[in-house]
């Protein structure tokens, strides 16, 4: 396992995206929806610094393939998310890989007419975008590698290490 991100550089890539975010709404009220469940630390460090209101929904999505393979079904129960009609809406994920995920979620978002969707992530993959957009924000850049902690797992490990590491291809394959 190596270390790519140490605690400290994560909260100041938390810090400066939460900056961006409070100079984009400026204090409006704004409704965070959270991809369960590697964005849930992120989620947790960048609602505390946060000024404006702010309302959390959580949606769920789902891994059919392999342990390393982000093709998932997203599922959102509409029943769970609070009204988004004219309100200004901010996706987040832990990673932002082929973008997939974020392309589904949005357009499922999307029928519920917000004023605005926008989205932001902790990590962004570098060359692996199989989509037509991008991330508003990304706190961090990184290789194409399979990194774990800080709320990304390996077959639902590593979720709870305070930093961000790459696995090796031994560590992905053994067990
Ligand atoms: P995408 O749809 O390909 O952008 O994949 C996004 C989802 O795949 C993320 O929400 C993660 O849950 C998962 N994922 C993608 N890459 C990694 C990784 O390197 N480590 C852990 N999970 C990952
Ligand atoms: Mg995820």
């Amino acid at each position: 396992m190596k270390k790519l991100l140490s605690k400290d550089e994560i909260r100041e890539g938390v810090e400066r995206l939460a900056a961006q975010l409070r100079a984009v709404y400026d204090g409006r009220p704004l409704t965070i929806v959270a991809i369960l469940t590697g964005s849930l630390v992120l989620l947790a460090d960048l609602i505390r610094q946060l000024d404006m209101p702010v309302r959390v929904a959580l949606v769920g999505s789902r891994r059919p393939g392999d342990k390393t393979s982000s093709r998932r079904a997203v599922v959102i129960d509409a029943s769970l998310l609070p009204a988004l009609e004219g309100r200004d809406v901010l996706v987040i994920d832990d990673i932002f890989d082929t973008g997939h995920t974020l392309v589904e979620v949005i357009a499922q978002l999307a029928v519920h007419h917000p004023a605005t969707i926008r989205s932001a992530v902790l990590l962004r993959k570098a060359d692996r975008c199989e989509v037509a957009i991008e991330p508003d924000y990304a706190a961090f850049d990184i290789p194409d590698e399979f990194v774990v902690g800080y709320g990304l797992d390996y077959d639902d490990r590593y979720r709870n290490l305070p930093y961000v590491a790459a696995l090796d291809p031994e560590e992905l394959a053994g067990e």
